[in-house]
């Protein structure tokens, strides 16, 4: 960590290191990359199923709860991301505070967040895209549009829409940047149609009864319900304010802008979301709400095919920016853990041309495309929640390991009445994470076991910073 510590500190420098990775990114940059990761599916397809299933109106509350969890854990985040810097994130911080196994581990569960988050709002995306192409009269063949599992051959939308992705990242990150904030403005604007509209359509009479489900229920075949099982599942609505963490070797003044990023972006979205989940219980009656395209669906109910139509146009190029992001973080994560010896350097290398890792770029888009081409959404969803709860818990105690072991370390932003709050966040997190199935835990450890065999198999063999003899604590 020695050499991602002193790389982060030379923020002065056009260059990161000697990787070659350029430095480009604003705060404002970093806020928008936040929002582009953040909203998304949770808040345009997982409120209207949350709600008509767990939650009913007081899906606000779970987003409330969900939204605590990740203030805790995004504190966390920004002290780590400003003091221990390294475009890793949490798998970078981890290896800070614990040392190599626990980061590896880390580094694995976020691979399993990252990749499977994109191929999830792929499947996401392709839903509303062919929607709209059917609007338009150019319906696919059913066979092209679905997983083999849903009766499909292929979901080539989302196939496809990775691959375009691909592209725009192994063209450069201050070009991905540009269409991100693009993206992001288009998706705000349709948020904003929405809100201006539900405000002045609301009947109140739809509030009633506020929690149909109360709390936490669990029935004979594992379903969970309530607003706390809500909350684990709109806590996707939050997933991405991390990735904001991943862009710390492109950052321009990474100390100041991370944590402004962060912290900006998750709050700005909490908002956005707490608004538009009252709003849309409010507008129609929440057991509507089990649909793909809830928001649009609520306006279409309401009277305003026009607003509906703009809507499922903004969703596109939402999810879009989600993708890009998350793309975006999980090249940077792996390209962070094969510097550092524990994949093959073959990940590590940058395009000297376009400044992008473009072996790993092109590698997580064929696998990421292929599963998103033929998993189906609900199979991979809740398997992202469990991996990113996880690594927020390590964050937050990553904050408080760091505090004792290294109490000098410069930390230009601070985490609020440490311990308090990094522990309210382990607190938090691991609560959520218990309100998932069982189903989702099985997975989740089978792929942590495949990640030990890995690390002990290849990444301990070769690691840099074992092989120099450097221990983690003391750098
Ligand atoms: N937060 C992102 C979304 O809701 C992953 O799509």
């Amino acid at each position: 960590m020695t050499l991602q510590i002193f790389r982060t500190k030379q923020v002065t420098d056009d260059h990161a290191g000697d990787q070659g990775l350029k430095r480009c990114l604003s705060a404002w940059d970093l806020t928008f990359l936040g929002i582009g990761a953040i909203i998304g599916t949770g808040i345009f397809v997982l409120t209207g199923i949350a709600a008509a299933t767990q939650s009913g109106p007081a899906v606000v509350l779970s987003f409330v709860l969900a939204g605590i969890a990740c203030t805790f854990a995004a504190l966390s985040y920004a002290e780590l991301a400003s003091s221990v810097g390294g475009c890793g994130s949490a798998y970078g911080y981890s290896y800070s505070a614990f040392g190599e196994l626990i980061a590896w581990i880390i580094g694995w569960d976020l691979l399993l967040e990252y990749g499977i988050s994109v191929a999830a709002v792929a499947n996401g995306w392709s839903g509303y895209f062919n929607n709209a192409i059917i609007a338009m009269g150019m319906p696919l063949p059913e066979l092209l549009t679905k997983a083999p599992k849903m009766g499909g051959l292929i979901n080539l939308p989302a196939t496809l829409i990775i691959l375009i992705l691909m592209v725009l990242l192994i063209m450069g990150v201050k070009q991905s940047a540009k269409a991100n904030n693009a993206m992001v403005f288009v998706k705000l604007i349709t948020i904003s149609i929405f809100i201006g509209i539900a405000l002045f359509n609301v009947n109140p009479a739809n509030w009633h009864p506020f929690m149909p489900f109360g709390w936490f229920d669990k029935a004979p075949d594992g379903k969970t319900t309530g607003v706390l099982a809500g909350a684990s599942i709109v806590f996707f609505a939050y997933v991405g304010f991390d990735a904001v963490s991943t862009a710390a070797e492109e950052a321009k003044n990474p100390q100041r802008d991370l944590p402004i990023g962060i912290v900006n972006s998750l709050g700005f979205c909490t908002i956005v979301y707490i608004l538009v989940s009252a709003l849309l219980t409010g507008v129609v009656n929440y057991t509507e709400l089990n649909v793909s395209s809830p928001v649009a669906h609520a306006l279409k109910l309401i009277g305003f095919n026009w607003a509906s139509a703009l809507i499922s146009t903004g969703v596109i190029a939402g999810l879009t920016t989600v993708m890009l992001v998350l793309y975006y973080g999980l090249t940077r994560i792996i390209f962070a853990m094969s510097r550092d010896g524990l994949l093959s350097s073959f990940f590590s290398e940058v395009n000297p041309k376009t400044q992008t890792p473009v072996r790993v770029i092109v590698l997580c888009g064929i696998i990421m495309s292929l599963i998103a081409g033929f998993m189906p959404l609900g199979d991979l969803a809740e398997l992202v929640n469990i991996g990113t709860l996880a690594a927020f818990v390590l964050v937050c105690f990553g904050v408080i390991v760091l505090r004792i072991t290294k109490p000098d370390m410069p930390r230009p932003f601070k985490t609020p009445f440490s311990p308090l709050f990094p522990v309210l966040g382990m607190l938090s997190c691991g609560a959520l994470m218990a309100f998932l199935p069982s189903l989702t835990w099985l997975r989740f450890v089978v792929w942590l076991v495949l990640g030990l065999i890995v690390y002990f198999a290849y990444s301990m063999h070769h690691s840099h910073l074992a092989k120099n003899g450097k221990g983690i604590a003391g750098s």
